[in-house]
């Protein structure tokens, strides 16, 4: 069994990790950290996990194979040497994703810029082998990963896109802040960044493209959805081509149907899984691509692709733990 340990585990990122590795059959939880709630049991914070018997402690003296960092970006390199060196570190912050100029360009200070090239981008789908021989995995932001994950077959075709993104409310993580609270955030459809959204770094570090994201804020609870704009001569076939690369991986799943309830990805689709949905349209008139990609932003855009990451990086089956369907309705 792999011991794990979740540090952050009061956030919604840390409680989704719980939950996972909870119900994985190569996993036994050793530690889950809150400095606010130690003492607690984890379904006092966490409702839906009621009958785990874990509680929350802020010692980190504990033993573990892995140790998942789910608190925000800043603090992670704030807190890591506590850690080193100890087990194999999966980091789901923004803190070691990026090289240092892109981190400074779009976050600022590092404290920790030593440790930035000792960390693998933990995307499977294009880093699996560098995962497997891993000490420190840098987790995708769910963004970042939608995107990524969508415009990789065209690295090198194409240099620039416009990305619009639709964002859940959880996203954002649990902290109190008026504008999240139910009468605010309800309903809206609200422009939350027009431009320079930390996630473009990621984009441009993975694929070339010069990404440009706008990012609205929706009504939902978790998902996100990606719309990928950018001009290319080509064909509907040939862009159903580009895809073939994703055929055997087993958490993407192509999208394009001529009829029927869902005919391009949305996130009502995927909620509850580890899977991310693609699909894509071409305007030929004005030799428009239209890229499409929805995940669920608390499980493929992060505790779901951490989990992948472990099982990558202990040289388990991939799937193991995740090979569930998405929920629906929801
Ligand atoms: N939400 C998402 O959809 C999503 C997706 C992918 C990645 N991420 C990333 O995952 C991380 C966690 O996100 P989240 O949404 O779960 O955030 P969150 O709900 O705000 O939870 C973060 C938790 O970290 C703990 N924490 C904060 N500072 C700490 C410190 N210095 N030392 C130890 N613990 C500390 C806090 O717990 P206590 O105060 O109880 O100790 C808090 O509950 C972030 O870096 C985020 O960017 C989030």
């Amino acid at each position: 069994m792999i011991k794990a340990a979740v540090v952050g585990a009061s956030g919604y990122i840390g409680g989704e990790l719980v939950r996972l590795l909870a119900m994985h059959p190569e996993v036994e939880i050793t530690a889950i950290t809150s400095r606010r709630y130690a003492g607690k049991k984890v379904h006092k914070v966490h409702p839906n996990l009621r009958g785990l018997n874990l509680r929350f402690t802020n010692d980190y003296n504990f033993d573990a194979d892995v140790i998942f960092l789910a608190v925000p970006h800043g603090e992670s390199m704030k807190i890591i040497d506590e850690f080193l060196g100890s087990a194999k570190i999966i980091d789901l912050s923004a803190d070691f994703r990026v090289s240092l100029d892109l981190y400074k360009r779009y976050y600022g200070e590092h404290v920790k810029p030593e440790l930035i090239d000792e960390f693998v981008y933990g995307l499977p789908e294009i880093h699996r082998e560098e995962i497997k021989k891993a000490e420190l995995i840098a987790n995708p932001g769910c963004n970042a990963t939608a995107v990524i994950l969508a415009l990789y077959p065209f690295k090198g075709d194409v240099s620039e896109a416009i990305v619009d993104l639709k964002v859940s409310s959880s996203a954002g993580g649990r902290r109190e802040n008026v504008a999240s609270i139910h009468p605010e955030r309800s309903h809206v459809v609200r422009v939350y960044k027009a431009f320079h959204h930390r996630h473009e770094a990621e984009v441009i570090q993975e694929t070339n493209v010069k990404a440009q994201f706008t990012v609205h804020s929706v009504d939902l609870v978790r998902g996100l959805l990606a719309t990928i704009y950018f001009k290319m001569e080509t064909s509907e076939k040939d862009l159903y081509k580009m895809f073939f690369r994703y055929l055997k991986e087993p958490f993407i799943r192509i999208v394009k149907e001529k009829g029927g309830i869902q005919r391009l990805p949305d996130p009502k689709y995927v909620i509850g899984s580890n899977f991310v949905d693609i699909g894509f349209a071409y305007d030929e008139e004005n030799q428009r691509v239209i890229l499409f990609s929805a995940l669920d932003n608390l499980i493929k855009g992060g505790a779901g692709q951490a989990v992948q990451n472990m099982n990558i990086a202990f040289g388990l089956d991939e799937t193991l733990g995740l090979s569930y369907l998405p929920v629906y309705p929801i």
